[in-house]
């Protein structure tokens, strides 16, 4: 059975104490799903030593293994703190440090080969989504991880479609719509490798907060969520786990 997930994206927000106040808040929370933390890399340290319940993730990481790269930190620096997962593609580092498909599929590789679960973010623009373009712009994005992941890596990945439009604006797709897309990437993503189909899992992100979570979360091809602001507080945060 797959366990449905819920992802804290904290970006570049919070202070130590905040971090602090937040892992404990979480391993306080009881659930039988999966539950993530992603707070800036300084803090990842802290979030592991505080770490019970929850599993912690990184937001970005160099696609590179080792060298001369200012700035820059690998996988294996992020498992060396405890780290099960990186978020990559996030639409952020998309069209804030131009990242394109190519590089971050390198990201996933390096990401698989340095034992993290990639969180992957795909997702459309306001002008793709109105001149009806999300469909192609998904598959794109997926189709270098479609073809050349194996089996037991696209089992694994999490996808996490963000409507670029949804990010930080309190606009989300309706329902109906989150539920659609969230069907055609699951046929896009499992059609040469049915098997995985009903293991491998979608979350949504995109403005979810503590009254819209329940909603969002029934859709049946929605299996958790990746939470932006409305994370960085427990309280609220709790309550979307509590959706889940
Ligand atoms: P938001 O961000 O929940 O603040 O919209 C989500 C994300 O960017 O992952």
């Amino acid at each position: 059975m797959k366990k449905k997930i819920v992802a804290a994206n904290w970006k570049m927000n919070g202070n130590l104490s905040a971090v602090r106040a937040f892992c404990q808040g979480l391993n306080t929370i009881k659930t039988d799903h999966e539950v993530v933390f992603s707070p800036p890399y300084p803090y990842l340290d802290k979030a592991q030593q505080l770490c019970q319940n929850y599993r912690l993730c990184a937001q970005n990481a160099s696609e590179n293994t080792a060298g001369a790269y200012t700035g820059e930190v690998s996988m294996t620096m992020l498992t060396d703190f405890g780290c099960q997962y990186v978020i990559l593609g996030h639409s952020e580092r998309r069209t804030l440090y131009q990242e394109d498909d190519q590089l971050i599929f390198h990201k996933v590789r390096a990401a698989f080969d340095n034992r993290l679960t990639p969180i992957l973010c795909i997702g459309e623009t306001d002008k793709q989504n109105q001149m009806g373009e999300t469909e192609s712009v998904l598959a794109k994005q997926l189709r270098r991880v479609a073809q050349e992941l194996d089996h037991k890596e696209k089992q694994q990945l999490v996808i996490a479609y963000e409507p670029v439009w949804a990010i930080g604006t309190g606009r989300t797709p309706l329902l109906e719509e989150i539920q659609d897309i969230h069907q055609k990437i699951r046929y896009l993503f499992c059609q040469n490798d049915v098997t995985i189909s009903d293991s491998v899992r979608i979350v949504y992100g995109g403005s979810v907060n503590s009254d819209n979570a329940k909603a969002i979360f029934k859709c049946p091809d929605v299996d958790g969520g990746l939470v932006g602001g409305a994370s960085l507080a427990i309280e609220s945060f709790e309550k979307i786990i509590k959706a889940l």
